[in-house]
């Protein structure tokens, strides 16, 4: 019955015309977000194409952001995207709680770590000097977002070794209870693939997009608390900012 879809007399390609029916699934929701897409082979045969001009065409929807892959379990429609702010200074917990969403950590390793110079220069440290390093996870509503490594620095910032970061923020620990407002901070941005392990953790596939982020973050008169390194999935990010024309 659908053979008849795909045009073998249309001047399109193949898989453009394959992209597009599946493009109008989605925008007929009949392909809602989150929902498995048939497999490559299922497409090559509904459609009487071959499993290569199926693969080309779901390469392209993923590369454009409308289909994600996750490891061994097949691809899927892409849920709405989380907006990102870019002028506003929130951590992570904030801006899920600011959605609705349920924040959580995997705390992959929380430890006393001594700077190399490059997070030295970023912290106004010493290079040797003992920082608190966490590497977590971050979640939000069971969905692995992004892979973060701060490296923390203040009097008396082992005491973090004794919080229980899975389920605490780390903004929220650091300004009731240390008196180290995160209140403003230095951030860039860049493209980049997944790693496998990276990969892994954040339930993609090897070499799909991502953003990094590089942010210091500074506590009253400008004094360095944070370097952290971030890595989002880059199909659930849309990042964010307002720009006016300088007169
Ligand atoms: C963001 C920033 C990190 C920061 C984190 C704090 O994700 N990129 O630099 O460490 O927020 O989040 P939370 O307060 O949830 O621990």
């Amino acid at each position: 019955l659908l053979m008849s879809i795909i045009s073998r007399n249309s001047p399109l390609p193949r898989y453009y015309q394959l992209k597009e029916i599946m493009r109008e699934k989605i925008r007929g929701e009949e392909w809602k977000p989150g929902d498995l897409i048939p497999s490559e082979r299922e497409l090559s045969e509904q459609y009487g194409i071959s499993r290569m001009t199926a693969r080309q065409a779901i390469t392209e929807l993923v590369n454009e952001g409308l289909f994600y892959r996750e490891q061994g379990r097949g691809t899927f429609v892409s849920r709405h995207r989380i907006t990102q702010h870019l002028t506003q200074l929130t951590g992570f917990t904030q801006d899920m709680q600011a959605r609705g969403q349920r924040a959580s950590a995997h705390v992959l390793s929380a430890r006393m770590w001594p700077a190399d110079e490059k997070i030295a220069e970023r912290l106004h440290i010493k290079s040797g000097d003992n920082v608190f390093r966490l590497h977590r996870l971050r979640i939000a509503d069971g969905d692995p977002l992004a892979l973060e490594t701060s490296f923390i620095h203040f009097m008396g910032c082992e005491r973090l070794l004794e919080e229980d970061l899975n389920a605490h923020s780390l903004y929220h620990l650091l300004d009731v209870k240390y008196g180290q407002p995160p209140l403003e901070a230095d951030q860039e941005l860049e493209a980049g693939l997944v790693g496998a392990d990276e990969a892994r953790l954040l339930k993609i596939s090897v070499g799909s997009p991502v953003l990094y982020t590089r942010r210091t973050t500074y506590t009253e008169r400008k004094q360095p608390i944070e370097y952290a390194a971030s890595m989002y999935c880059g199909h659930k990010y849309t990042f964010y900012t307002h720009l006016q024309r300088e007169h």
